[in-house]
């Protein structure tokens, strides 16, 4: 698959790894795909564009093998191996990442978990103990860790970043609500409930003033 797999692209990808686990996990042999463009919320011809980058082609009439496909999609993603994580910010939601089976179930392990405030230090959350944050570039090193999360207030943000990239960090999923900015080389994901939630609140209110629909 290209390097650069536009964005849009990416997440319809993931969208139908999603559904064809699931029709995995059920024991699905084969899916459509106009039925696989409807679970991810796209065309037929959508789909086909996108898997054929993959060198993966449905089969006029049989539709898509399941069994073969998710392995191709795993691997193009590079979601079919590991990935070693450290977390930053043993509070609300650090914790609760730490708790997250998800994470873990899709390969995403988190191996470190530290943090600042020396009364939380030694401190055990899901098995993991909360390192002081003079111990991360050790750490990282050690542990072999790529991804980092920053789950601190907005202002210690940035300087986290900054540690988390000094210490060989690749990638950083960033919960606090500030714009991290990070040297070319860096990747950086910013969630965002409160936005997912003015999304919604826009769509639903957008709805209601539409005229209902004969
Ligand atoms: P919290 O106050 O419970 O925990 C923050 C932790 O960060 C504390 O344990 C604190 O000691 C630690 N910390 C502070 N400065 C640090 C530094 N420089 N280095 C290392 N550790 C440091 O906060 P909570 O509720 O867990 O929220 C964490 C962040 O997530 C906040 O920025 C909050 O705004 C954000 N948040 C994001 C949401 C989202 O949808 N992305 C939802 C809710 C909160």
């Amino acid at each position: 698959m290209p390097q650069a797999v536009p964005r849009p692209t990416l997440q319809r990808l993931l969208r139908y790894l999603r559904e064809l686990e699931r029709l995995e996990a059920e024991g699905t042999p084969t899916i459509a795909s106009d039925e696989l463009g409807a679970a991810a919320g796209t065309t037929a011809h959508q789909v086909r564009k996108d898997l054929s980058c993959l060198g993966t082609l449905g089969r006029r009439g049989v539709g898509y093998r399941v069994g073969d496909i998710v392995p191709t999609l795993r691997a193009a993603l590079a979601l079919d191996r590991q990935w070693r994580v450290a977390l930053v910010g043993a509070g609300n939601i650090g914790r609760a990442l730490c708790a997250y089976r998800g994470f873990r179930e899709r390969g995403f392990h988190i191996v470190a978990l530290f943090d600042s405030d020396p009364r939380k230090e030694g401190c055990t959350w899901a098995r993991l103990k909360v390192l002081p944050m003079g111990q991360l570039r050790r750490t990282v090193a050690e542990l072999g860790v790529e991804l980092g999360i920053i789950a601190v207030p907005a202002t210690a943000a940035q300087g986290v970043a900054d540690q988390l990239v000094a210490a060989g960090v690749r990638g950083i999923l960033n919960f606090a609500p500030a714009r991290i900015i990070v040297p070319p080389g860096v990747q950086v994901r910013s969630v965002d409930l409160a936005v997912e939630a003015e999304q919604l609140a826009f769509l639903v209110s957008a709805q209601s003033t539409q005229p209902p629909q004969p």
